[in-house]
């Protein structure tokens, strides 16, 4: 990115404006959310195909927009300092296919839904500040993604927006995980990607009033043929409904058939540094890992891999035989697997949960790099016990299979 855009840009006063009234917003956060989402698919209904209508549900991704525009108005004289955070979400957003033009409608309806619930506190200093923040935190955003566009289309094989993958292979990977693997009809060349990525998969089903959209990291080796994504099943539990895209790839999606996909996205990505590699996973958060796993395999043959799965049994236990062939065939790879609840015929290494304690047993030294995902309860768990044991903060690697959440 360029240095223009971290120069202050507003008034001292703007400044002042916005970063005392940051508390009141943030304290309002809640209310503020809802109006503007409310306000934001009555007036562009349209948008309701590119935002997750089941995340807006849960309240996840609506918590997360926000947030992030009070983080960012409390640094709107040094916006540097959130760079790493905005381009984090720039990828999501690329992969997304999120537009400049976009921007302005978000910025409109965030300063509407200010207003309507501040009511007379939001005098017109407050809101002319606020656009103006919002216009220049709007920009640093526009210019990480422009950035990202163009890497992605100037890369061999590379492309903006969607293009059409056939599925050419279906396979069926355990109870609930299916893989399905895919090629671009144009027979173009497909572009290289970092092991740990993911793609964004376009569902549009007739019989729904909108599109789906969803993330799935690509769980294998990046190679010239295809793209592998491995899809868990969600079914519904009690009330709530089954997973929209999930249950619509496992039940209607079969080779021959034609999906969207966007271009590789992400910065969960395998670093290429000598220390020890540890890849922790959870039910189907081991799919980036896989990828990590063959790739490290074959660029740094001589690098200690612990790659430590976590399922419930056998029965889950997704890209099992793919994992054990790559142990089976290269000493460097120590593979664990534990079961919360094993078969009788199950053979595995724990059973229960993985804890600090056997990860010591384990593992030679805490001085690794750590990859994790899976389960949020999972995840805080391996966080809170990779903390304890002091691994360093830059050690620490990990991907929400949703919007990012706090976990601590
Ligand atoms: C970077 C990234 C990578 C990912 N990689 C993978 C991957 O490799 N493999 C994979 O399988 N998934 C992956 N995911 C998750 C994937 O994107 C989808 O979120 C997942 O497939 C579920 O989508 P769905 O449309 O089937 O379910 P959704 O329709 O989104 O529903 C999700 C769950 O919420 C429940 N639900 C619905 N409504 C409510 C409600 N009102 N309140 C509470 N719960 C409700 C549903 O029953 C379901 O269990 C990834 C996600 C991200 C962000
Ligand atoms: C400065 C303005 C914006 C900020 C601060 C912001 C922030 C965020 C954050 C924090 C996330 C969650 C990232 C994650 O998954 O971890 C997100 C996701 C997303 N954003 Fe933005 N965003 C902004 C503008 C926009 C605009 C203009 C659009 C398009 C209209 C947009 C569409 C989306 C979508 C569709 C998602 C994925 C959410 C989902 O489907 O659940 N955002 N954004």
């Amino acid at each position: 990115m360029s240095t223009q855009t971290t120069e202050p840009l507003l008034d001292q006063q703007t400044i002042d404006t916005v970063k005392a009234t940051v508390p009141a917003l943030e304290q309002h956060g809640e209310d503020i959310t809802k109006r503007f989402y409310h306000l934001l698919f009555k007036n562009n209904p349209d948008l309701k195909n590119i935002f997750n209508q089941t995340n807006q549900r849960k309240g996840q991704q609506p918590k997360a927009l926000a947030n992030t525009v009070y983080a960012a108005a409390q640094h709107i004289d040094n916006l540097e300092a959130i760079l790493p955070t905005v381009k984090q979400i720039a990828h999501k957003h690329r992969s997304l296919n999120i537009k400049p033009e976009h921007y302005p409608i978000v910025g409109e309806n965030l300063l509407t839904a200010i207003k309507d619930v501040l009511g007379d506190a939001a005098t017109d200093d407050i809101i002319e500040a606020w656009g103006k923040a919002y216009g220049v935190i709007a920009d640093v955003f526009i210019q990480v993604e422009d950035d990202m566009y163009k890497e992605t289309e100037q890369k061999p094989g590379g492309w903006v927006g969607y293009r059409d993958f056939k599925v050419v292979k279906k396979e069926v990977e355990s109870d609930v995980i299916t893989s399905f693997y895919l090629k671009p009809v144009d027979d173009g060349k497909l572009p290289t990607y970092q092991p740990g990525q993911y793609i964004t998969v376009k569902i549009e089903d007739e019989s729904a009033p909108y599109n789906f959209l969803r993330q799935y990291s690509l769980s294998c080796k990046p190679n010239q043929e295809y793209f592998r994504i491995s899809v868990k099943r969600e079914d519904g539990i009690g009330d709530y409904p089954n997973g929209d895209v999930s249950t619509y790839l496992h039940d209607n999606v079969d080779v021959g058939d034609i999906i969207p996909v966007s271009a590789p996205a992400g910065d969960f990505v395998l670093e290429k540094e000598e220390k020890p590699l540890v890849l922790l996973s959870g039910g189907v958060g081991l799919t980036p890992l896989v990828s990590m796993l063959e790739t490290v395999v074959e660029e740094q043959p001589n690098r200690p891999v612990y790659f430590i799965h976590a399922a419930q049994s056998s029965a889950v236990h997704g890209l099992k035989q793919n994992v054990q062939d790559i142990a089976d065939a290269h000493s460097q790879v120590h593979n664990y697997v534990v079961y919360e609840k094993p078969t009788e015929d199950d053979t595995y290494d724990k059973q229960g949960y993985v804890d600090l304690e056997w990860l010591q047993s384990v593992l030679p030294t805490n001085d690794a790099a750590f990859y994790f995902c899976g389960p949020e309860p999972f995840m805080k768990a391996i966080n809170r016990a990779l903390k304890d044991w002091n691994v360093s903060e830059e050690d620490i690697h990990f991907e929400f299979f949703g919007p990012a959440r706090n976990l601590e």
